[in-house]
């Protein structure tokens, strides 16, 4: 799960999430979407991110400031996706964007194969990705022989994490 994260940000009426990799740029955490996509631009400023990983009983919530993953490292990672994540984000640049609705399934697929990508094969403009940037993090341990969690709070201030125990 460590390679997993749900990302949340206000929408209109509520918190708005999904599930996203989470990834490791130069020791920085990453996401990779697509700028095509309605959660684009709140995500591009700022993200609220949940991540629990069950093998050692931790979750972290983290709240992040966002930075744009420098195109050059967009470019050399999106080559190493597999075909059809590929195929899709030359879909959403060229045919119509993510989350937008669509006639059927079929009519999807027909049209996902008729795309024609670019030989030499590069990764569209569309294919973005965020450096989150964190601010505030609580690390919650269930793992405690004496079954009383562990939790702690972490501010950046002043260029260090400021430490506070808070009740479980
Ligand atoms: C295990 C898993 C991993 C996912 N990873 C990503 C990802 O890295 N990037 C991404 O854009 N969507 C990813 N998704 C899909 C998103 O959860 C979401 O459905 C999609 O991005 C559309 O979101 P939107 O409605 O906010 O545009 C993943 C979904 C799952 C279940």
């Amino acid at each position: 799960m460590a390679n997993l994260c749900t990302i949340g940000h206000n929408g209109d009426t509520t918190a708005e999430m999904r599930t996203l990799v989470l990834r490791d740029v130069d020791n920085d955490l990453a996401i990779f979407i697509n700028s095509t996509s309605p959660k684009w631009r709140p995500l591009s400023q700022s993200v609220s991110l949940l991540t629990y990983w069950p093998s050692i009983q931790v979750q972290f919530r983290i709240l992040a400031n966002t930075s744009y993953v420098a195109e050059d490292i967009v470019a050399e990672s999106w080559l190493l996706r597999p075909d059809p994540p590929k195929r899709m984000d030359w879909f959403y640049s060229s045919v119509t964007a993510q989350s937008s609705p669509i006639a059927s399934r079929e009519r999807l697929l027909e049209q996902v194969a008729a795309i024609d990508p670019p030989t030499p094969l590069i990764a569209p403009k569309t294919a973005q990705g965020l450096i989150l940037s964190p601010y505030q993090m609580e690390r919650l341990d269930l793992s405690q022989d004496n079954g009383v969690h562990d939790r702690t709070l972490y501010l950046w201030q002043q260029d260090n994490w400021v430490e506070t125990t808070l009740v479980p």
